[in-house]
C-alpha cells in the first residue's frame, strides 16, 4: 500500500517508510547526528553511527553537526532531529528535563541554544552536503514553534535553507503521535495560537534530482 503524508504515531513507524522509498542503497550507511538516547530507532534494525553534541550520552562521536568530523562523502543517509523547543518555554524548574531530553539549553558556548535553532539550519546543511555520497539523503524532523507570542515557521526555513544551498527537498510526512505527552504550562492561560500537535519529516536529497534513482 503506497504510504500517506500524514502518520498517527511514532518516529519508528516513519523511518523505514522513508528509508523505502527515498533511499537508494539497500543497507544504507546511516549517521544520526542527533542521537540523544536513540529513541527513533526503538524496535528498528538500522544500527545508525551515534553522534550528539552532549559529552555525557552514550555514543559513537562527540561532534557539532555544523562542524562533523567525517571525511566527505561518508554516509549515504543522515538523520537530523535538532532541539525545536525555544529555550524561554521551559520554567525554571522543568528547564533540567528539556536540557536533557530535547537538548535545549541557554549555553550559547555549546551551541545548543533553542532559541537560535534556525541559525543552524545554513550550516548544518553545508555540512550534510559535504559528508552526504552524490544523492544521498537528511531524514530531519522539524517543528513549527510559538516563541515570543510569533509563529516561528521552521519547516519553511529549512526547505528555504535546503533550497538556497542546492539541495533538493523531495518529499514530506507529518507525523502525529497520539500518545504524546500533555505538555502544560502555567504560562497558558490566555490561548493566542493552537498547540501543536505534530512534527514534519522532511526529505532532502544531495542533488537536483527529486526522486530516488532505484
Ligand atoms: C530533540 S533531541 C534528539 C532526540 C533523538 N532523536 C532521540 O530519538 O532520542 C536533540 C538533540 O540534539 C543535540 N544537539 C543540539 N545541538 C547540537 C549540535 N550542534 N550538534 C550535534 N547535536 C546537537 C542535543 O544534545 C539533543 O540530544
Amino acid at each position: 500500500m503506497r504510504a500517506k503524508t500524514i502518520l498517527l504515531g511514532k518516529d519508528n513507524e516513519v523511518i523505514p517508510t522513508l528509508l523505502e522509498i527515498h533511499c537508494a542503497v539497500d543497507q544504507p550507511k546511516i549517521l544520526d547526528c542527533t542521537y540523544n538516547t536513540g529513541k527513533m530507532w526503538k524496535g528498528l534494525n538500522y544500527k545508525p553511527h551515534r553522534m550528539d553534541i552532549n559529552p555525557a550520552l552514550d555514543l559513537d562521536t562527540i561532534g557539532d553537526f555544523t562542524k562533523m568530523p567525517f571525511d566527505d562523502h561518508s554516509f549515504d543517509v543522515i538523520v537530523f532531529d535538532p532541539p525545536h523547543l525555544p529555550t524561554n518555554a521551559a520554567s525554571a524548574n522543568s528547564s533540567k528535563i528539556w536540557e536533557s531530553k530535547y537538548g535545549i539549553t541557554s549555553d550559547k558556548k555549546v551551541g545548543r541554544d533553542g532559541d537560535n535553532v534556525i541559525g543552524m539550519f545554513d550550516p548544518f546543511i553545508m555540512e550534510a552536503k559535504r559528508v552526504l555520497v552524490k544523492d544521498g539523503i537528511i531524514l530531519a524532523k522539524i517543528a513549527d514553534l510559538v516563541h515570543n507570542h510569533r509563529y516561528q515557521w521552521q519547516q519553511v526555513e529549512f526547505v528555504n535553507s535546503v533550497r538556497k544551498l542546492q539541495m533538493t527537498a523531495c518529499d514530506m510526512m507529518i507525523k502525529c503521535d497520539p500518545n504524546a505527552g500533555n505538555l502544560q504550562s502555567s504560562k497558558w492561560k490566555n490561548i493566542k495560537h493552537l498547540r501543536k500537535a505534530h512534527c514534519y519529516w522532511i526529505v532532502v536529497r544531495n542533488s537536483s534530482r527529486c526522486e530516488c534513482k532505484k
